[in-house]
């Protein structure tokens, strides 16, 4: 990450008006949260996240799909947001409108004290039910290596977890808030993903599109590298923490 980078990027953000940050796994490293393919360790090495994280999957071993949710909602719940996220919560403070729209299922945006977060992906800490969709509010059971999942008090169907998985639709309010605010965007900022699932991979493409700039935290290129104004190498929870100082000290310097 070069200080040209670092000064550009706070130079734009500090003008722009409409800010949204597209976030995804990376983001919540540093909370210690294992991404999707790291969680594949320990007791469930031998899995597939494409077949445990579909609705097949579920039906085919309810009981194990079900015990995986557990045990990363647990983890997750132990999680604390980062440096990454807090520095968010201050961008926030800096700017006239900042949306942050998350693939992260975490919810770590929220606990920060983020006030305005999009979902895309859904949230872990809720569950529904599978065939009807029924809101679950109840307290769950602890995690445990063999568990039925509990059946929906209103219908009887089995409690699922509230996430998007693979082959269903993402939250429909959840997308059209998103495009919405990407084609109306000054500045996106782009942190911690791959750019690999789509349709959240495109928000990018489609502020650019609109005329936005976008500015990208992440250690490695990802596949949306060649979309950003400016890229910044680095983890998020060391990278935001200096780029909002900047901005905030770009936007309390006298013009
Ligand atoms: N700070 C910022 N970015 C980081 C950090 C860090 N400390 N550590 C890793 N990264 C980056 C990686 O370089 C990678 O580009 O985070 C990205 C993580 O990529 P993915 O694991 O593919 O996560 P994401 O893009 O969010 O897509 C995962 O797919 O599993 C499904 O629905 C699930 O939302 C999830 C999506």
């Amino acid at each position: 990450m070069t200080v040209e980078g670092m000064e550009r990027a706070a130079r734009i953000l500090a003008g722009a008006y409409r800010v949204v940050v597209s976030s995804g796994a990376g983001m919540s490293k540093e909370s210690g949260i294992p991404t999707f393919r790291d969680a594949m360790e320990g007791l469930w090495a031998n899995y597939d996240p494409q077949e445990l994280a579909t609705e097949a999957g579920f039906r085919a071993d309810p009981r194990r799909v079900w015990s995986w949710y557990a045990w990363r909602r647990e983890r997750i719940a132990q999680a604390r947001p980062n440096p990454g996220h807090v520095a968010l919560v201050r961008l926030a403070e800096q700017v006239p409108r900042l949306t942050v729209v998350t693939q992260n299922i975490d919810g770590l945006h929220a606990r920060a004290g983020s006030a305005d977060v999009v979902e895309l992906h859904g949230n872990i800490q809720r569950v529904k039910c599978l065939d009807r969709g029924h809101a679950y509010e109840g307290a769950l059971p602890p995690y445990a290596d063999e568990q039925d999942p509990p059946p929906c008090p209103r219908c009887g169907s089995p409690l699922r977890p509230d996430v998007v998985w693979f082959g269903e639709m993402l939250p429909e309010k959840a997308v059209e808030r998103a495009w919405s605010l990407a084609e109306r965007c000054d500045a996106m900022l782009l942190i911690g993903t791959s750019g690999t699932v789509w349709p959240a991979a495109e928000l990018p493409l489609v502020a650019r599109r609109h005329g936005a700039r976008v500015i990208e935290v992440n250690p490695t290129p990802s596949e949306l590298t060649h979309a950003a104004d400016v890229f910044l190498q680095g983890p998020s929870g060391e990278v935001l923490p200096a780029l909002v100082e900047a901005v905030t000290r770009i936007r309390s310097t006298p013009a």
